[in-house]
């Protein structure tokens, strides 16, 4: 009787994960109205306003935050420069505002792709108006073609101002040489699992060698000089590195867990904060949602139950 009851379990479950790698490979094509009900909860919304409400409440739980005005790959020089703008009164902002919240961007988003030295120039313009707010800024850290420009910039940058950090992924077999080489008092590192496809040449493709990995690159950053941002759902390297934390007794301030707006953590964050520790909400908004949010969509075990329980909604 139990071997057919779980005979059939599996059978279900391996229909939902059948059901949600067909939705996820065609997730692309369906067009933004039909993905925007699920989008929502990833994304603060499309306006500024939107976005520092967003914070308010967080702050106001306890959480810190980091917003990201989502977009990537612009074209031109003028795109480069409204997103550099845009950056730049968003620090204005939040320094007005008072509220403890840093920002996160990409640098093809302020024009790696068009010339680094269009991008370094917006990227310091924005570091400038980040210092004048006594405000952080962290460099996205995006596939591989990118990270040696990136972790240079971040050196240079992190030469002039002490309040830039930039991501290193525990995906990448290169990522502890990158530590190492960085590694210095002043070093402000978000240590993330990596969201890009890599190929085995270059990066783990195994999810416990990127666990491992994971957990090497935080205790080597801990254990050496700087501050270490935990970037990751992954109650298992949570729990592993919260224990290990509290065993060597490392210093309150060297370190924050960080978790992308809208995943569902369960009382997880309360606990964490509870315990006294940073809890970091990194928070995208803006009108390039669609993208973002497919990635995020992809990543989500539930997907399918979300769009079911939409068709169902809106059918009663
Ligand atoms: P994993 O993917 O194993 O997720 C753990 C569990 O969390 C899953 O089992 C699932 O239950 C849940 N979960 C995860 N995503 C979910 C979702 N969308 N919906 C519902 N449940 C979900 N990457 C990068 O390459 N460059 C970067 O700069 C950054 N920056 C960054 C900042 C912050 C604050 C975070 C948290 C993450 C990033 N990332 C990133 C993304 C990161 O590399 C990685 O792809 C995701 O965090 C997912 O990996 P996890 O470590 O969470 O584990």
């Amino acid at each position: 009787m139990i071997r057919h009851l779980n005979l059939q379990l599996d059978s279900f479950h391996n229909k939902v994960s059948y059901f949600n790698k067909i939705i996820s490979a065609t997730l692309p094509i369906f067009p933004p109205i039909a993905i925007k009900p699920f989008a929502m909860r990833y994304v603060a919304g499309e306006t500024v306003d939107k976005a520092i409400d967003t914070v308010k409440e967080l702050n106001d739980n306890g959480f810190l935050s980091t917003l990201d005005i989502l977009g990537e790959h612009v074209n031109t020089r003028e795109e480069s420069y409204d997103t550099r703008d845009a950056y730049c009164s968003l620090y204005n902002r939040l320094g007005n505002e008072e509220l403890n919240c840093t920002i996160s961007l990409k640098l093809t988003h302020i024009g790696l792709e068009i010339d680094q030295n269009l991008a370094r120039d917006n990227l310091f313009t924005i570091l400038e108006t980040a210092r004048e707010c006594e405000k952080s800024l962290t460099i996205d850290m995006e596939n591989s073609p990118y990270t040696d420009i990136t972790l240079k910039l971040y050196k240079e940058a992190m030469e002039q101002y002490n309040q830039v950090g930039t991501v290193l992924q525990a995906y990448l077999n290169r990522s502890i040489n990158d530590l190492n080489m960085l590694m210095s008092p002043h070093l402000k590192l978000r240590i993330c699992k990596g969201i890009y496809r890599e190929v085995p040449e270059i990066a783990y493709q195994n999810r416990d060698d990127i666990r491992d990995n994971f957990i090497k690159l935080v205790k080597t950053l801990l254990k050496g000089q700087g501050y270490a941002e935990i970037a990751t759902h992954d109650i298992f390297l949570i729990d592993t590195l919260e224990t290990w934390i509290k065993n060597k007794r490392i210093a309150l301030d060297r370190f924050e867990f960080q978790v992308l707006y809208g995943v569902p953590m369960g009382n997880r964050l309360k606990h964490l904060l509870e315990k006294g520790y940073k809890v970091r909400i990194y928070v995208p908004f803006g009108e390039e949602w669609y993208p973002y949010s497919v990635r995020r969509l992809k990543e989500n075990p539930n997907l399918a139950g979300y769009i079911l329980k939409n068709l169902f909604r809106k059918s009663s």
